[in-house]
C-alpha cells in the first residue's frame, strides 16, 4: 500500500518525504487553511503560489501532489483545474487535481452533475484526477466511470456519521471496534425475530422493529469507513477497473492496518497518525534495554 502524507504544512511534508515512506501528498482547503494559520501565526505572511511551488518541488517527480478547486459548477471548476494544473504542474510534473463527487450543497435537492461532467472533461484532457468527498460505493463506481485516476473514499467521517447516529461519544483518533456494533445489530435482530410470531415476510420486513435492526450501525448497508473501502475495492476488482482507492479522512494508526487489509492502493495518513503507527511501549522498553546493555568491547568496534 502507497502512503501518502495528508496535510499542507511544509515543514511537515519535507519531513515526512525524509522518513522515505511518502508516496504522495493530498491537500484540501482547510488543510491549506490550517498551513496558513500556523505561517501567520509565526507572524509571517504567505505567499500562495510560492507556498504551492514549494511543495510541489518537495515531494518531487513520482510523489503525486493533490490540489482541490474551490468552485461548485462544471465550468468554473475545469477553468481552476486548468489554472492549478498549468501553474504548479510544470515544477515536478506532478500535480493530481480533486474535483469532488457532487457539488450539492442543497439537502432537498442531494445531487448534482457537475463533478462527474468535470471529471469526465478534464480526463479527456489527461489531467490526473482525484475525486474526493466519496461516502458511498456507488459514488466512487460512478467516479471511475467518468475517468478519475484516484478515488478518495472518506473513512472517518463514515465512522464519525455511524457514530454519532450511535450516540456514541469518542474523540476524534479512538479506534472504534465496528465489529462489536455488528454484533448488537445481529443480536438485536435475533431478538426481535425470536419474539414473532408468524408474521406473514412482508409485515415483518417492512416492521420497524425490523428496519432498525438490520440498519443499526450502518449508512445504507456501510458498516465502517474501513467497510466503504472494501466494498469499493470489491467492485473495482469485479470489473478490473485502473481507478486507484486512497483510503482518505484517516483517524488511527489501526485504521490503516485495516485498508492495507481491505487491499486500498493508498491511504493518505495525517502527519501525527504517521508518528502513531511507529509506536508501541515494547519497542520502547526494548531500545531503552538495548542500550543499557551495550557492553565497552562492543562499544569500542563503533570507535575508530
Ligand atoms: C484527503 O484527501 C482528504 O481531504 C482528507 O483525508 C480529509 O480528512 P478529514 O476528514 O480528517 O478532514
Amino acid at each position: 500500500m502507497k502512503i501518502f502524507v495528508d496535510t499542507a504544512k511544509l515543514d511537515e511534508i519535507k519531513e515526512a518525504c525524509s522518513w522515505g515512506i511518502v508516496d504522495g501528498v493530498t491537500t484540501n482547503p482547510s488543510l491549506i487553511k490550517r498551513a496558513v494559520d500556523e505561517v501567520k501565526g509565526r507572524g509571517k505572511e504567505i505567499d500562495m503560489e510560492t507556498y504551492i511551488q514549494e511543495i510541489c518541488k518537495t515531494a518531487g517527480k513520482d510523489r503525486p501532489v493533490s490540489l482541490e478547486v474551490i468552485s461548485l459548477t462544471m465550468k468554473e471548476m475545469v477553468e481552476e483545474a486548468e489554472l492549478l494544473y498549468s501553474k504548479f504542474n510544470p515544477a515536478a510534473q506532478n500535480v493530481v487535481i480533486k474535483i469532488p463527487i457532487n457539488t450539492c450543497t442543497d439537502e432537498s435537492e442531494g445531487t448534482d452533475y457537475d463533478g462527474l461532467k468535470t471529471i469526465e472533461k478534464l480526463s479527456q484532457k489527461s489531467i490526473p484526477i482525484n475525486v474526493t468527498l466519496i461516502m458511498t460505493p456507488e459514488q466512487a463506481l460512478l467516479a471511475a466511470k467518468a475517468g478519475a485516476s484516484y478515488a478518495s473514499p472518506f473513512a472517518g467521517r463514515i465512522d464519525d456519521y455511524i457514530r454519532r447516529g450511535l450516540g456514541v461519544e469518542f474523540a476524534k483518533g479512538d479506534y472504534f471496534d465496528f465489529a462489536l456494533i455488528k454484533k448488537m445489530g445481529e443480536q438485536r435482530l435475533d431478538e426481535h425475530l425470536k419474539n414473532l410470531g408468524d408474521e406473514a415476510a412482508g409485515a415483518l420486513y417492512l416492521g420497524k422493529e425490523t428496519k432498525e435492526s438490520i440498519s443499526f450501525g450502518k449508512d445504507n448497508g456501510i458498516e465502517s469507513g474501513v467497510d466503504l473501502v472494501k466494498s469499493i475495492m470489491k467492485i473495482y476488482r469485479n470489473y478490473d477497473i485502473k481507478t486507484e482507492v486512497i483510503a482518505a479522512s484517516i483517524r488511527n494508526a489501526r485504521q490503516i492496518r485495516q485498508m492495507a487489509e481491505a487491499g486500498a492502493h493508498i491511504a493518505t495518513i495525517p502527519f501525527s497518525v504517521i508518528r502513531g503507527m511507529l509506536q508501541h511501549t515494547k519497542t520502547m522498553e526494548g531500545i531503552k534495554n538495548f542500550s543499557a546493555d551495550v557492553v565497552p568491547e562492543y562499544r569500542e568496534l563503533f570507535q575508530s
